[in-house]
């Protein structure tokens, strides 16, 4: 989908039919759209309390598999251009897209749990990285920044500016710590389907871009890297790691631009 805008979205192509164009939402899908964030929310929050050392990735796919479920909704990413679980989790150097498996969590690990809920068609899409005791004060920092650049980004999306304007002010956060944004992978609108238009990427320069209006619906997500900007895709064809083995952390919300300004709608 993104290939003639020169990045790439989250996964790309997106394999189900969706708008060609920016969707505005009505009040009513709004509403809908917050419920499938509201789900999304619960299940970061019960992810976050199950992170602990000696818990398998696996247990915590298995979780979100079932809160997701109990809702009455659908894990959107299971299936997903084959996508094998029902959420990702991405530890230390792994950036994104880590598939839950066998794999022990450790102490001092950085994991980052991404999660998306459809409820009755509309969809949810966060992340948060949780720091395992002990932290180190590289991956503390780098958790801070990340979150910083996720709120400056969310206080950008305000009607009339536009996607530019989001992208500048994540990467400025991140750039000013000396970190790194990943470049490759970006942000995007979300909907009745997980990945829609507009891109949302997390540098670039302010003023350019879609024109920002009430009613879009956008999955702001910095992906940061304690080192240098680059990724690499692994053997199994989805997790993605930094070049250098650094680590990286990724925070991510869906938020509406509402007339009077942000509305995060991935809140328990
Ligand atoms: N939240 C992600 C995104 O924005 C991850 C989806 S990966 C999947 O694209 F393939 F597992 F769905
Ligand atoms: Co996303």
């Amino acid at each position: 989908m993104s290939a003639r805008r020169g990045y790439l979205s989250q996964v790309s192509p997106d394999p189900e039919p969706k708008p060609a164009a920016i969707v505005l939402r009505s009040e009513r899908e709004i509403a809908l759209l917050r419920e499938a964030g509201r789900v999304v929310a619960r299940v970061l929050d019960e992810l976050g309390r199950l992170a602990e050392a000696g818990r398998t990735t696996r247990e915590l796919d298995e979780l979100a598999r079932r809160l997701i479920r109990e809702a009455g909704g659908v894990p959107t990413f299971k299936g997903y251009m084959g996508y094998p679980a029902s959420m990702c989790v991405s530890i230390n150097d792994e950036v994104v897209h880590g598939i839950p498996g066998d794999r022990r969590l450790q102490p001092g690990d950085v994991v980052s749990c991404d999660v998306g809920a459809t409820l009755e068609g509309y969809v949810g899409d966060g992340a948060r990285t949780f720091l395992l005791p002990p932290a180190s004060p590289t991956a503390t920092r780098l958790l801070k920044v990340t979150q910083a650049a996720l709120e400056a980004g969310i206080a950008a999306a305000v009607p009339g500016a536009r996607v530019g304007d989001i992208s500048y002010a994540v990467q400025t956060v991140v750039e000013a710590a000396g970190f790194s944004v990943v470049r490759k992978y970006c942000g995007h609108g979300v909907g009745t389907t997980m990945h829609e238009e507009p891109a949302v990427p997390n540098f670039g320069p302010a003023g350019h871009g879609p024109r920002l209006r009430a009613g879009m619906v956008l999955a702001i997500e910095p992906m940061v890297n304690a080192g240098g900007p680059d990724v690499v895709v692994g053997q199994d064809g989805w997790v993605v790691r930094t070049r250098d083995g650094s680590p990286s952390a990724h925070c991510e919300h869906t938020v509406a631009i509402g007339a009077e300004g942000p509305l995060i709608l991935t809140l328990p």
